[in-house]
């Protein structure tokens, strides 16, 4: 059986979960073959407008005993819990767990549903929800090729995705690609402040800079991996790109950017071991 053939049921049908369930639908995945529990009423009738055919039930064992993945589409204060009630639910017996609360830990859910569980720990990040995100994964060792295989495949469906075999660069992802969108926000809504006092309507300012970021990031992604050469080829020496450059330098965007980023990094981590994780 092929991973199209696989049945994937979601214990949580909210944003996260209604987007890789879209994704997959998009990617051409049956959606005979999906399966989602939700005890929100109107989660699960916004989840009807996904498809038609999409089985939703208020029950988790409905979903659960009939998937071959079964994600665990929660808030991560609620992974402990529902990992626990799924152990205690007759699931099929090589099914495999894809969780995607983030700083949840493979030994937590291990502590949770039994250490034999094949577990893919699976993050993505928010442009996922219009199928655009980048995702890491990583496996606990009970997870078998196959199983990879399928959980490769959920994670394509929104966005590109990246295994990592050790699971502590998990954290380090998290401050790359999991927060990284609100870094980018940030720079966005500094920029667009600045294009308003300059006159500009909020219109023409959002225009401006959501269309240069866009652009550039498509650059980026087109002509390949070297960030720094692109900047230069964008600063000509003693032109107004340089001297915007020099004051960022001046203050020293590259140190502050690097604390940032590693505390991002140590808070996922220390998320991770109180077993408390957040977005
Ligand atoms: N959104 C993002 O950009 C993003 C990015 C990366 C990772 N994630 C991860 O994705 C996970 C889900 O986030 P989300 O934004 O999709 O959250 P969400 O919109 O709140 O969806 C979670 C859904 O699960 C339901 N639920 C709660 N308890 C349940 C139970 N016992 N059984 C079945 N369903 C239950 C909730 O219902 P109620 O509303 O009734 O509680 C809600 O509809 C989180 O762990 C988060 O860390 C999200």
């Amino acid at each position: 059986m092929g991973t199209a053939d696989r049945q994937i049921g979601f214990i949580g049908g909210g944003n996260m979960g209604q987007a890789i369930m879209r994704g997959l639908i998009q990617a051409g995945h049956s959606p005979r073959l999906l399966s989602v529990a939700d005890p929100d009423r109107t989660c699960r009738a916004e989840l009807r407008n996904l498809h038609a055919e999409l089985f939703i039930s208020p029950d988790n064992l409905a979903v659960a005993e009939k998937a071959d993945a079964l994600v665990l589409a929660v808030k991560p204060q609620m992974i402990r819990t529902v990992a626990e009630e799924t152990a205690e639910l007759e699931c099929p017996p090589d099914q495999m767990i894809v969780s995607i609360a983030a700083g949840t830990t493979i030994g937590s859910l291990h502590a949770w549903l039994g250490s034999e569980v094949p577990v893919v720990r699976l993050m993505p990040n928010q442009p996922a929800l219009i199928g655009a995100g980048i995702s890491v994964l990583t496996p606990s060792a009970t997870v078998t090729e196959p199983q990879r295989e399928l959980a490769d495949y959920i994670a394509n469906s929104i966005g590109t995705a990246i295994w990592l075999d050790d699971e502590s660069l998990i954290d380090a992802a998290t401050a790359v690609s999991g927060s990284g969108p609100a870094y980018f926000y940030l720079l966005m809504e500094l920029i667009e402040n600045s294009a308003l006092e300059f006159g500009f309507s909020k219109d023409v300012a959002s225009k401006l800079t959501v269309g240069t970021a866009l652009g550039a990031a498509r650059i980026a992604d087109s002509v390949g991996p070297d960030l720094a050469d692109l900047r230069r080829r964008v600063t000509s020496p003693g032109g107004t790109t340089a001297a915007a450059l020099k004051v960022l330098e001046d203050a020293e965007i590259r140190d502050i950017f690097r604390r940032a980023l590693e505390a991002a990094r140590d808070r996922s981590a220390e998320l991770g071991k109180s077993g408390s994780g957040n977005d």
